[in-house]
């Protein structure tokens, strides 16, 4: 199929003329031809601008979990807004939603913000505080927002300049920040249980944190090793260091309690946003309580002037009902495996080397080896060349993935047993494109 995307260039020419690059997040340029324009969206589906219809595996980035405009979560949020969105005081429906959010995820306090940049950024300060400390550990390939002090060794970075393994460079995600910055942050490979205790040993007693993405969700879904998570745990309570998931990709996704019910692993704080509002922006930051008592008037600072305003507290308070009382997240685990294992299953009998990464909720495609990647440098050996074609490919034929292997793979409860079935024909086809039916060719390429 091949897409007539006339208007959409037109409107994207039109929008490079007042917004740069035409895109209001550095991450949705694809390209002077490729960047898509998008009009609506229902269900699993989006439209673009040319009315090309797509089943939609970016979600938004993931936020999307119940599918595109979910009549409960819409029809809500339509009714609260008639009564006025914003007064600058608690309102009933931001207790409603923090009774379900502490009972589902087992916090004890939350307080709410708007993007999960900012629900990161609160817990670094609320951990600064609590312990008194001020430097973190992060690892490498972990995204944790756009603010200065976590924007090192991220997924954008170059491999080959991330240094020695031993003594990694902490690499600059972007211009702009003071240099200086790094110094508050030391930077490890992900699931090295041998780097991990040298650090702690070493800057234990000067570290506030701990901030981890307990799924790579911005690196190809990269799985925690067991033993590893268990040991950030242990020795952050060794060494007294606030130990942060952040749940931003993984909060109501993996399970009603997030990444920390799944592995059975508890933090003692975590951030959360995207499935949390079905694609509203609504983000929240929670805790122990002993460590959220330090927020507090003229103590730690937490606040906006939409925190908890009426459009973000109804949409999450209606999501995260869905997701309580609906057998959400194990139909999404049910359609996911399949889907899974019926693209696993296309790129075997084609001899292509593949391994597909992460959990049914969101995972990723990689092309190119057949060994799970455990880090951020073991993920670079893939080819994300190959992968792009595919994605190209996927894309003429109306299935929406990310064209950068990183980007995973999202699902929502709309993605039913139909449109799992459209998809692995569509893959198939698209498969076809790239490896042919045998792929022996492809397959000679990639060993040479
Ligand atoms: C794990 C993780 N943390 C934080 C963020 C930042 O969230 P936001 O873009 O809502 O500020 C993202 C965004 O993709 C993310 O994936």
């Amino acid at each position: 199929m091949s897409h007539n995307k006339s208007k959409s260039q037109q409107l994207f020419n039109k929008a490079k003329q007042h917004i740069p690059y035409g895109v209001n997040s550095n991450f949705r340029y694809w390209g002077e031809e490729e960047t898509p324009i998008m009009a609506r969206g229902a269900g699993a589906y989006v439209w673009d601008a040319d009315d090309n219809r797509f089943i939609d595996y970016r979600l938004g980035f993931g936020p999307i979990i119940l599918g595109h405009a979910h009549p409960v979560v819409t029809q809500r949020v339509a009714e609260a807004i008639q009564n006025g969105v914003l007064f600058a005081a608690t309102t009933p429906i931001e207790i409603e939603l923090a009774e379900r959010f502490t009972r589902m995820t087992g916090m004890d306090k939350v307080r709410l913000s708007n993007t999960g940049t900012e629900a990161n950024m609160h817990a670094l300060r609320i951990a600064r505080a609590y312990t008194g400390r001020e430097k973190f550990i992060k690892f490498e390939g972990n995204y944790h927002g756009n603010f200065d002090y976590v924007m090192f060794s991220g997924p954008t970075a170059k491999a080959e300049l991330l240094g020695p393994r031993s003594r990694p460079h902490r690499l600059r995600a972007t211009e702009g920040m003071p240099v200086a910055i790094r110094n508050y942050m030391i930077s490890l490979p992900y699931n090295d249980i041998e780097m991990l205790e040298r650090a702690m040993v070493e800057h234990g007693e000067e570290l506030a944190a701990v901030v981890l993405e307990p799924i790579m969700g911005n690196v190809a879904c990269i799985l925690p090793d067991l033993a590893w998570l268990q040991r950030v745990r242990e020795l952050c309570d060794e060494f007294g260091v606030v130990l942060i998931f952040d749940e931003v990709k993984t909060g109501f996704r993996l399970a009603n309690g997030g990444a920390q019910e799944y592995f059975g692993i508890k933090a003692d704080l975590a951030a959360y946003a995207k499935a949390m509002g079905n694609g509203f922006p609504v983000s929240a930051v929670a805790g122990r309580d002993e460590i959220m008592s330090v927020v507090e008037p003229g103590r730690v600072a937490h606040g906006g002037t939409y925190c908890g305003n009426v459009v973000a507290a109804t949409a999450a308070a209606a999501t995260l009902e869905m997701i309580e009382t609906q057998p959400v997240i194990e139909t999404i685990f049910a359609n996911g495996r399949r889907l899974m294992a019926g693209i696993g299953e296309i790129l075997g009998r084609r001899g292509v080397a593949h391994v597909v990464t992460g959990v049914p909720s969101m995972f990723s495609v990689l092309l190119g080896k057949d060994e799970a990647p455990t880090d951020y440098r073991s993920y670079s050996e893939f080819d994300a060349e190959l992968f792009g074609l595919l994605g190209a490919e996927l894309i003429h034929r109306g299935i929406l993935v990310d064209d950068d292997p990183r980007e995973p793979w999202f699902m929502s409860y709309s993605h039913d047993a139909a449109v799992i079935d459209e998809t692995l024909t569509l893959v198939e086809d698209a498969a076809t494109a790239v490896f042919g039916r045998g792929g022996h060719q492809r397959k000679l390429r990639l060993a040479a």
